[in-house]
């Protein structure tokens, strides 16, 4: 598997449009105006895709195929299918829902993570190219497929499920854990996370910690506030402890906001690591008050 570090690709990996690294056409920290963004009145755009696989043995290098947009569906998603049906199936992907749902089309397109099926053809062209790229920082598969095992462990070491041990305290049964209105709107903003990981790879503390399985990054800590903040589990304070208990799981976070800038669901991952911070502040708080008073 290859990794994309900053070194291994000459795009912007930056998430912000006013940052590239060498090798792109573009001005290191100047704003893309709105006419470099047109699309040409041909509809003919330049689509530069990454490419690399382990079966060829060859370094990672940019194929570029021409397309006509104007004969195209509107997304970059589409785009990639047309090139993939027409002209070259080699080109590997992944992308399911086509709708912003399942989270699978994730990439680094024109210089941002997003989804590509949201993300229309016609913002994604600067100078009449489209560049693409895996999502940055994780091990490549394959072209557009990053490897996603090590964020998917850290999923699942957040223990992504709800956790009751006192049903009666809930009131309620077995099979179905009520809460109230006002308690269900605590999870606004929390529950429609589909777990692309655009906001994790977007995330300098991520890429430089991330992956060797300390900083749990935006997008799991999204998640694992969404259980903390939910009032029918009963595992808060396990919750909070396993979190504190290495301080580069949560404290890696710089507050750069790459996260919240990127989310393509209108997110806010940054504001829920800060809660998640606080949390576990005010449970130390909490246990050392207690461990006085006796
Ligand atoms: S706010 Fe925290 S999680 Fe978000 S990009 Fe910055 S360092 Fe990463
Ligand atoms: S918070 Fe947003 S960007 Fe991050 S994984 Fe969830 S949906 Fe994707
Ligand atoms: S294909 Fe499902 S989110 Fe894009």
């Amino acid at each position: 598997m290859r990794r994309i570090t900053a070194r291994s690709v000459t795009t912007p990996l930056f998430t912000s449009k006013t940052a590239s690294l060498a090798g792109s056409a573009r001005p290191l920290f100047g704003i893309v105006s709105a006419a470099d963004k047109v699309v040409p009145k041909d509809g003919l755009v330049t689509v530069e895709v990454y490419r690399w696989s382990a079966d060829e043995k060859e370094k990672p290098y940019i194929q570029s195929y021409k397309l006509d947009v104007n004969n195209c569906a509107p997304m970059v998603l589409d785009a990639l299918l047309k090139i993939k049906n027409e002209q070259d199936p080699t080109l590997s992907f992944r992308r399911s829902c086509r709708e912003g749902i399942c989270g699978s089309c994730a990439m680094n397109i024109d210089g941002t993570n997003t989804l590509a099926c949201l993300k229309p053809v016609a913002e994604s062209v600067t100078n009449g190219k489209i560049k693409i790229y895996p999502l940055p920082h994780l091990p490549v598969v394959r072209d557009l497929v990053p490897d996603l095992s090590n964020f998917y462990e850290q999923h699942k070491s957040i223990q992504p499920y709800l956790q009751v041990d006192d049903h009666a305290a809930l009131g309620s049964s077995k099979t179905e854990q009520l809460q109230t209105r006002e308690d269900r709107k605590k999870l606004d903003g929390l529950y429609e996370c589909i777990l692309c990981a655009c906001c994790s790879t977007s995330c300098p503390s991520y890429w430089w910690a991330g992956n060797e399985n300390k900083y749990l990054g935006p997008a799991i800590l999204l998640q694992a506030y969404r259980w903390i903040a939910d009032s029918r589990d009963q595992h808060t304070n396990q919750r909070l402890r396993a979190l504190a208990k290495e301080d580069m799981k949560v404290y890696a976070c710089h507050t750069i906001m790459n996260c919240t800038k990127v989310c393509p669901k209108g997110l806010n991952p940054a504001l829920a690591v800060a809660k998640v911070k606080k949390a576990t502040l005010e449970l130390d708080v909490q246990q050392k008050k207690q461990a006085l008073a006796h």
